[in-house]
């Protein structure tokens, strides 16, 4: 199973990746984590890309693209991946499909958790974070359910951070829905409702058939 999950910063994309790699026992890859690992590991790299995140601005594509394919090659991905935060431009987009055909692979599904913008702020403003394992929480936790360490505010979810991650994400991101509508891939859901409810709708979306004709 080869899924993507496409949303706005704060739609919950995190969330339901928790809950479909547990159902279906593959890697949650998501380059958002990837990217703060290397931060708080305080690699080179992550030197240079912490005050991109922190504006809310986009990691160039050239370092996106190879990061992505080589988390591909990884062994673990055989088994199918789920994808969350790839691809947020055309270009990633474009390189992702060259990838996939260079594996063998193509996607299942591309879900789109459709939240409007007044919940994306009401989220982001109190979301908190476990700095270790990176679970995600609502306002008001105290500490991580899974390592019990006390939860953070993540940098791009202070105020100044987050209107430009969702004005970045209308401009580059929106066309990348397009991209895969063309090839029947997308389906589309409320993610606004319970977190219970919107996995089951995702979990409906995964098994019904697409209107795309190819093959897995
Ligand atoms: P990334 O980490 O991918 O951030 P994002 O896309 O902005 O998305 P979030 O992680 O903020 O939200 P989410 O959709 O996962 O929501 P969550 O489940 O946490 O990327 C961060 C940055 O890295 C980017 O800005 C960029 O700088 C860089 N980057 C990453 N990939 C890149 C790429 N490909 N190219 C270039 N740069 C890249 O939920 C949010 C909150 O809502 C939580 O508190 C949760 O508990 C709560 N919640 C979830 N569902 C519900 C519900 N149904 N009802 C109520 N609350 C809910
Ligand atoms: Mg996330």
């Amino acid at each position: 199973m080869n899924l993507l999950l496409y949303g706005a910063p704060g739609s919950g994309k995190g969330t339901q990746a928790n809950m479909l790699r547990t159902h279906f026992g593959i890697p949650h890859i998501a380059t958002g984590d990837m990217l703060r690992a290397e931060i708080q590991a305080g690699t080179q790299f992550g030197r240079l890309a912490q005050p991109i995140l922190a504006a809310g601005q986009y990691v160039s594509d050239e370092i996106m693209i190879a990061i992505i394919n080589s988390r591909l090659s990884q062994a673990d991905s055989r088994r199918g991946f789920i994808i969350d935060g790839f691809p947020r431009t055309i270009p990633q987009a474009v390189a992702l499909d060259s990838l996939m055909g260079g594996l063998g692979r193509r996607f299942d599904r591309v879900l789109y958790l459709k939240v409007d913008t007044d919940e994306l702020l009401r989220r982001l403003s109190g979301r908190l974070v476990c700095p270790k394992c990176q679970r995600t929480y609502p306002p008001k936790t105290e500490a991580c359910a899974a390592d019990g360490s006390a939860l953070v505010q993540r940098d791009d979810d202070k105020a100044e951070a987050v209107k430009p991650r969702i004005e970045i994400y209308l401009q580059k991101t929106i066309p990348v829905l397009e991209h895969y509508r063309g090839e029947g891939l997308v389906s589309e859901i409320d993610g606004t409702g319970t977190i219970d409810e919107i996995s089951r709708q995702v979990l409906a979306a995964v098994t019904a058939p697409t209107t795309n004709r190819q093959t897995a």
